[in-house]
């Protein structure tokens, strides 16, 4: 089993600094509504707040999802035959990701992921757990078009998009990386793809702000990193986080609300905010079993299994890439 070291394809400029990241914050920042894209929150620190925020009793997607891998990875195997390359977005969890590669038969893992040490760390695990399977983790930014490791060019490949993070995006944007993974896999692709269910708004509140303040510390991290990475001055105390059911968009938003009027400077750029406006920093978007279908059609995919948990809250889809059509 190889665990490579990846091949770095995130843009840092001189000081080190994501460029893309100081472009969303200070864009976002500007804005009336501010607003900073949510992938931003998983630095190292944020992907392990992340890994704990899985474990908590009130967030339920990934134990639900877990199960439905346990109970039906024969009928997926079934469904997608041996021998494929499993290319991951984002990298592997310590549970689904085993259950998945035990259950197929792959030909190769090629987890991406745009947090280097969290991937290095995650694709090693991954290696020593399955000897002889070729590991090749890519260090990339997984919502333009990835170009894979050579060795995986003439592989077939499955798609591997667990935790509902499809749901993390507007559905514009969910509708381009659907669009951009179907470039990444090529031809003949599937794509096994989590999608949490809309459900009672007591439930969904809960998840996203537990009483062990777990999720705020994850949404709170941001500005952390902000001021550490972009030379911020962000007073993280003058903050709260705060989580709110959008009904018409059938989404929990996650919010940073200011306490106070605050004003602060990032990258030598001022900002101020009055107290009890916010900085958006999370959609996370809930399906139903056609708004699913819908927007995966919008990305080019076609279902050909879906499973939900015994409770009902989640749903896995195994979907297959199809051909452009002209009409109707
Ligand atoms: C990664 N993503 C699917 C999580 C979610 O449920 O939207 C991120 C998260 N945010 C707060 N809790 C979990």
């Amino acid at each position: 089993m190889t665990a490579s070291t990846g091949l770095k394809l995130v843009e840092r400029d001189a000081s080190g600094v994501d460029r893309a990241f100081r472009a969303d914050v200070l864009a976002g920042l500007a804005q009336p509504q501010k607003a900073i894209p949510a992938r931003w929150f998983y630095d190292d620190a944020g992907s392990e707040l992340f890994e704990d925020i899985t474990r908590l009793p009130e967030y339920y997607a990934t134990r639900a999802e877990t199960e439905i891998l346990r109970a039906r990875s024969g009928e997926i195997a079934d469904l997608v035959g041996p021998g494929r390359a499993v290319v991951e977005f984002g990298s592997g969890s310590s549970v689904k990701t085993p259950l998945l590669l035990s259950a197929i038969d792959p030909s190769a893992y090629v987890p991406l992921d745009i947090a280097g040490d969290f991937l290095r760390a995650s694709s090693a695990a991954l290696a020593e757990k399955f000897p002889g399977l070729p590991v090749w983790p890519v260090e990339a930014d997984f919502m333009r078009r990835v170009e894979l490791p050579a060795e995986a060019a003439q592989l077939p490949k499955l798609g591997f998009f667990p935790g509902s993070t499809i749901g993390n995006m507007i559905a514009r944007t969910a509708t381009d990386l659907l669009r951009s993974m179907r470039e990444t896999l090529g031809e003949g692709a599937m794509l096994l793809i989590g999608m949490d269910l809309v459900k009672d708004e007591s439930v969904l509140t809960a998840a996203y702000d537990d009483a062990a303040g777990v999720t705020a510390a994850f949404n709170l991290n941001l500005l952390t990193r902000i001021n550490r990475e972009l030379d911020g001055d962000i007073d993280v105390e003058a903050f709260r986080h705060e989580a709110r059911w959008n009904d018409t968009f059938a989404r929990i938003e996650m919010h940073l609300v200011a306490r106070a009027d605050v004003s602060f400077t990032v990258s030598g750029q001022p900002f101020a905010m009055r107290a009890g406006t916010s900085i958006h920093t999370e959609n996370s978007h809930k399906f139903t079993r056609r708004s699913a279908q819908t927007l995966l059609a919008a990305g080019g995919w076609e279902p050909r299994g879906r499973w939900t948990d015994s409770a009902g809250q989640f749903m896995l889809v195994l979907a297959e890439a199809c051909a452009p059509r002209s009409a109707p």
